[in-house]
């Protein structure tokens, strides 16, 4: 394989760049030409193609958001678009496209291998909610984000004796409120994949007051079914307690990747282009354990959640 594309797609998350760097020096490397589609597949559509030398990504490794722009993109959701999609690909002669995105965008790709244009998908969300893989890039930077964040609201809930809600992003996922509640010290983490119990809650801010906490802070992962103003004025009203909510929002999609993000999408960048070259395709590419690991993509997308478990009880144990 000789000519090949890369687009990032979805929500941006810290890391793309650095993915998107190790796949044209990759392909630079190995003797291919290697094709940047900018805002993701409406990109593609469009035509809004050009070629990237390894110079064309100096100085990109550690910027935050994505030098190709990205988009969630509604034309190619539509069967003209898609077609003119697959009819771009093949106009340019890209012989392969390496996906960086999310769910929907991995699944946008796993159709266009479908539809006769290889692909190699890549896990580019600050969600951590791709199975395929142990960490997505982006995830650790915005946990970084959020724990920061916590900190900050920590010194002042504490001063104010406050009971403070802090929203996080993640989707449907709760892995940016675990990991950031529990390494915050929060007193409560609510996770989608646990039900929530609002008398549940209060009792334990009540109790936590008895224990002797003057402040409590609570993580609330986006894909929760209360939500955060509902949160605030039920503690409010049920115990009395003075409730402060701060949405952390977009914040966590920004910022320089931390070293964990850049060597990951380093790492399978590195690994997608390699396959490539061998003529391998329609690979889902991760790291878990450790190793870099390339899986089906169609199967990757399968594969269920991975369990919490072990996070929530330690997050319980912790927070006395
Ligand atoms: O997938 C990343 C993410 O930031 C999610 O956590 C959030 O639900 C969503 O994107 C927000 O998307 P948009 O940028 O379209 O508002």
């Amino acid at each position: 394989m000789k000519r090949i594309g890369v687009l990032t797609s979805g929500g941006d998350a810290p890391g793309m760049n650095a993915c998107v760097r190790a796949v044209v020096r990759t392909g630079a490397a190995l003797g291919m030409e290697v094709f940047g589609i900018e805002h993701g597949f409406d990109g593609l559509i469009r035509g809004d193609i050009a070629r990237l030398g390894p110079r064309d990504v100096s100085d990109t490794i550690q910027r935050g958001g994505t030098i190709l722009k990205t988009a969630r993109s509604k034309e190619f959701r539509t069967p003209e678009g898609f077609q003119r999609a697959v009819s771009m690909a093949h106009n340019f002669k890209l012989e392969a496209l390496v996906v960086i995105g999310g769910n929907g965008s991995l699944q946008g790709a796993l159709e266009l291998q479908a539809a006769g244009v290889p692909v190699m998908g890549l896990p580019g969300t600050i969600d951590n909610d791709l199975a395929f893989t142990d960490f997505t890039i982006g995830f650790d930077t915005a946990v970084n984000t959020a724990l920061s964040a916590i900190s900050n609201v920590r010194d002042t809930s504490n001063s104010h004796e406050r009971t403070t809600i802090i929203d996080v992003m993640g989707r449907e996922c709760g892995d940016i409120a675990i990991y950031a509640g529990i390494t915050g010290g929060a007193e409560l983490i609510l996770v989608p994949e646990v039900p929530v119990d609002l008398d549940d809650i209060c009792r334990q801010l009540i109790e936590s007051r008895r224990r002797g906490k003057s402040s409590s802070i609570i993580i609330r992962a986006e894909g929760v079914d209360i939500s955060s103003q509902e949160l605030d004025s039920e503690i409010a009203r049920r115990t009395g307690l003075e409730v402060k909510t701060v949405v952390l929002g977009y914040v966590q999609r920004g910022g320089s990747p931390t070293a964990a993000d850049r060597l990951l999408a380093s790492r399978v960048g590195n690994h997608a282009v390699a396959l490539l070259a061998a003529d391998i395709t329609g690979k889902a590419i991760g790291v878990q354990g450790g190793q870099v690991v390339a899986h089906d993509l169609a199967a990757a997308l399968q594969m269920p959640h991975k369990p919490m478990d072990e996070l929530v009880a330690l997050a319980q144990t912790l927070s006395m």
